[in-house]
């Protein structure tokens, strides 16, 4: 598959340009610049921006001869810009105007690059240095409103601009990028399906006639990663940890959902072994902790002996993990991925993640192709630790039993009213604070449950979602009515920030 190599200078917005082409249709993939050797056979190759300036003594450098080896086309991005310029003769100066926000756009000609475009368009700056000197046979081809060059053509395939055309505010970078890429010869289009058949190659492959062991959680990543692993057709276990800390019938649903699909699971009930190690105990971290070392115990025991390990990762773990550490090697975010045991592995080459280049979006895509029901593609999160986060203070059966029904009773009136896909995750939670309320013609006092529903696109900020009443009104009616033990309910209309999306 021909693909357009990214080589990532450390701008905070690299994984934006992979994002971007890859919405355009074509393959892309992130590289460090100094692993140019590894790009293989790109159809396009692009430098990020950094925060570095070329000045800088440690500045990140390229080897330019072997960019041109590749006879496809360079774009260069802020950085990347600023690198070419200077190996092509020009040089790089500090500007005396730190350009910071959003500038204008007018392109020299509505061609090439600029094909398609309109006379001025926002961009967005991010840059302290600027282009100076250009050599003869430099090309300027935009320049924005103070007639600073913003974009400069240089010879046959290389192609520098000064802005970021990945994020939203450069209001025609998606244009800008579409115009690059046609200037690519033999660039393919990206198609999951053509995905698929690649990772169920390499699956084969990698994993011959070994035994490979998989988690699954009823999540997405692990149900898209055990059923891709089924339909390759390998030697393959797949196993099921139920900690107890599950919605409503959960556990149950996960089951039948893959008996569905006809993939085998082996299921761990170890919830009575949580709930007793959780008893008593308050302090979410150290619940989270409990919860963590436990669930890497029990699936290991399960585990035994592994030949192989596959994991679900995605690619945004190994890309935070790469410009993190300065190394290749994947980093995974969830407490069971990260245990000792798998690092060892990982170092004999027994770990297998055959989702590490994909977007969450893309993993989606790929259950469908899969055959997964959109049911299961469109989940919402649901965090590690399970209820134990949405339960203050200390964890019961009972209190979790409380959350498990109103949270049943939520989420049910949101799909029912359509908005259960136009919320990224909602839930209910124990509020374990009494107050006096009626119930019949009694006296009562009883917790509250609180309802939460967000949107957010990357889980870093989110926004309450503005519920019709007509919802709230009936999931507090029936709460109120079918749930023991609870005589109010609220709504959060917390963002997060300051607020976080789970209450612990
Ligand atoms: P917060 O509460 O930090 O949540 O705003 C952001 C997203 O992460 C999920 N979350 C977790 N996921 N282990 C997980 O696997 C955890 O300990 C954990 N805590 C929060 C949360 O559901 C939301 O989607």
């Amino acid at each position: 598959m021909n693909h357009v190599a990214v080589l990532d200078f450390g701008s905070q917005y690299t994984q934006l340009i992979v994002r971007r082409v890859r919405e355009l249709g074509y393959f892309a993939k992130l590289y460090r610049p100094e692993d140019l050797s590894e790009i293989g056979k790109p159809g396009a190759i692009i430098l990020s921006g950094g925060p570095k300036s070329t000045a800088d003594p440690d500045a990140p450098d390229l080897d330019f001869e072997v960019l041109k080896a590749h006879q496809v086309p360079v774009l260069g991005v802020c950085y990347g810009m600023q690198l070419m310029n200077l190996k092509f003769g020009g040089s790089v100066e500090a500007s005396d105007r730190r350009e910071y926000g959003p500038a204008q756009l007018i392109p020299a000609c509505k061609s090439g690059l600029f094909a398609d475009m309109s006379e001025r368009s926002q961009i967005w700056m991010s840059h302290s240095d600027t282009v100076k000197n250009l050599s003869a046979d430099t090309e300027v081809l935009a320049s924005n409103q103070h007639g600073t060059p913003v974009s400069l053509g240089f010879g046959n395939d290389f192609y520098g601009i000064q802005f970021h055309p990945e994020v939203t505010h450069s209001h025609e970078g998606n244009q800008v990028l579409r115009n690059f890429l046609s200037l690519a010869k033999d660039l393919n289009e990206f198609r999951i399906e053509d995905m698929k058949q690649e990772l169920l190659r390499e699956i084969r492959e990698r994993v011959g006639d070994r035994q490979v062991v998989c988690g699954v959680s009823g999540g997405v990543d692990s149900t898209v990663l055990a059923v891709l692993l089924n339909e390759a057709g390998v030697n393959m276990r797949a196993i099921f940890v139920d900690h107890g800390l599950m919605r409503k019938d959960e556990g149950e649903e996960v089951r039948k959902n893959f008996a569905r699909m006809g993939v085998p699971i082996e299921t761990v009930d170890a919830s009575e072994l949580f709930f007793e190690k959780l008893e008593g105990v308050a302090e979410p971290e150290k619940k989270r902790d409990i919860i963590g070392n436990l669930f890497v115990d029990v699936f290991w025991d399960a585990v035994g002996d592994a030949e192989l390990l596959a994991q679900g990762t995605l690619y945004p773990d190994v890309i935070e993990s790469a410009s993190n550490e300065g190394s290749k090697a994947s980093k995974i975010k969830t407490h069971h991925n990260r245990v000792d045991r798998i690092l060892e592995l990982q170092k004999q080459g027994k770990v297998l993640e055959p989702l590490a280049e994909l977007f969450k979006d893309e993993v989606r895509e790929l259950g469908l192709a899969l055959g997964l029901d959109a049911d299961i593609v469109n989940r919402h999160p649901f965090p590690g630790p399970g209820l134990a986060v949405r339960c203050p203070g200390i964890v019961d059966r009972k209190r979790v039993r409380i959350i498990q029904e109103a949270d049943a009773i939520f989420i049910g009136k949101l799909r029912e009213h359509g908005w259960y896909d136009k919320t990224w995750q909602a839930y209910a939670c124990l509020i374990p604070v009494k107050t006096v309320g009626v119930k019949g013609d009694e006296r009562s006092y009883e917790w509250a449950v609180g309802l939460r529903a967000v949107i957010s696109e990357d889980a870093m900020t989110a926004d309450w979602v503005e519920l019709p009443y007509e919802i709230l009104r009936e999931t507090s009616h029936r709460i109120l009515n079918d749930v023991d033990g609870v005589n109010r309910v609220l709504y959060d209309v917390s963002t997060k920030p300051p607020a976080s999306i789970e209450w612990e």
